[in-house]
């Protein structure tokens, strides 16, 4: 009896009392604050205020309206037949409650409770080498960066195998699995929040393989030889060019290009620079 009277009571606060409506969202999400707790007349004067602080940030005082709250700039817009407030492009600094207060010849007043999280991140899976190796098993991590209140978790198949929780802000997260190589179950990592959920699914093939350990050497070995005939070539190009160069000297007396890399070595050039550098005038 005193029970059923308590969760009545629990309910009816829930639904109707100190919080009112509830709106949990996304960033970038558009929200319709709706009015539906008196009509509209034309003279009515229409307060929304948000924050703890109750500030004022969109009025109607027939006809005109106003927005001063720099917070919502260009996000706000009033809808003067319903009284309702349309917040655009919403950001997790809008979380927090609304109140809208109809005055007229009565009084209304209603209370929204608005939730904004923000995008869930693809959480990424990566083979943790930090790990002793052992031969039958391959050390994951799934991780996500910058992420609040949010739950990580690996499951299974259906079923939850571990999870790791943040209510701070922007925070980075990882969580740990050891799977067997030859392994055929399905493994994959979730995050998520209250409202939505993000998953990638393990590939154990892909990312356990052994012949994947020995990438890294691998890799550098090629990027070495490509930056090895890189030399080679660049080498060849410039001996090419000086021989070119030291043949103009030679031939054209009048066009000489004096390069810091690459002087004309022979004798009779190297006067015949000299000779034209004679002939400028001294300042
Ligand atoms: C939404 O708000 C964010 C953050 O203030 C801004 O970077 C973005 O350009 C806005 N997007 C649109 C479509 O107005
Ligand atoms: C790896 O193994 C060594 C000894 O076998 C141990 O001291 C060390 O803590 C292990 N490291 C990890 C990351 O498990
Ligand atoms: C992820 O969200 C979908 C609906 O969007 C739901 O069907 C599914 O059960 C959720 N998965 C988890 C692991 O929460
Ligand atoms: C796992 O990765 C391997 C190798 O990259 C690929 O051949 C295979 O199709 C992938 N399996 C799944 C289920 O995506």
């Amino acid at each position: 009896m005193v029970c059923t009277f308590v969760l009545f009571w629990l309910c009816w606060w829930r639904f109707t009392g100190v919080f009112g409506e509830s709106l949990s969202v996304t960033e970038g999400d558009s929200v319709l604050l709706q009015n539906n707790v008196a009509t509209i007349h034309e003279d009515d004067d229409i307060l929304w205020n948000f924050g703890a602080e109750n500030s004022l940030i969109a009025q109607i005082n027939s006809p005109n309206q106003f927005f001063p709250d720099e917070r919502f700039r260009d996000r706000l817009k009033l809808d003067r037949q319903t009284g309702s407030l349309i917040i655009t492009n919403i950001t997790t600094q809008h979380t927090g409650r609304y109140k809208l207060e109809i005055n007229g010849k009565k009084q209304s007043t209603k209370t929204f409770s608005v939730s904004v999280f923000a995008h869930l991140p693809i959480p990424k899976i990566t083979r943790d080498f930090s790990q002793n190796s052992s031969s039958s098993y391959c050390s994951l991590l799934c991780s996500v960066v910058n992420v609040g209140h949010v739950t990580l978790s690996w499951y299974k198949g259906n079923s939850l195998l571990s999870s790791i929780s943040v209510s701070d802000l922007s925070i980075s997260l990882s969580l740990p699995l050891e799977v067997e190589y030859q392994d055929k179950n399905s493994y994959s990592c979730v995050i998520n929040n209250p409202i939505r959920n993000q998953t990638t699914h393990l590939n154990i093939t892909q990312l356990c393989q052994t012949h994947l350990d020995q990438g890294p050497p691998l890799v550098y070995i090629v990027l070495l030889s490509a930056a090895g005939s890189l030399l080679i070539v660049a080498a060849v190009l410039m001996y090419c060019i000086c021989k070119k160069l030291t043949k103009t000297v030679q031939t054209q007396e009048e066009d000489i290009t004096d390069s810091a890399l690459c002087k004309p070595t022979t004798g009779k050039a190297k006067s015949k620079s000299n000779a034209v550098y004679e002939n400028v005038p001294k300042k």
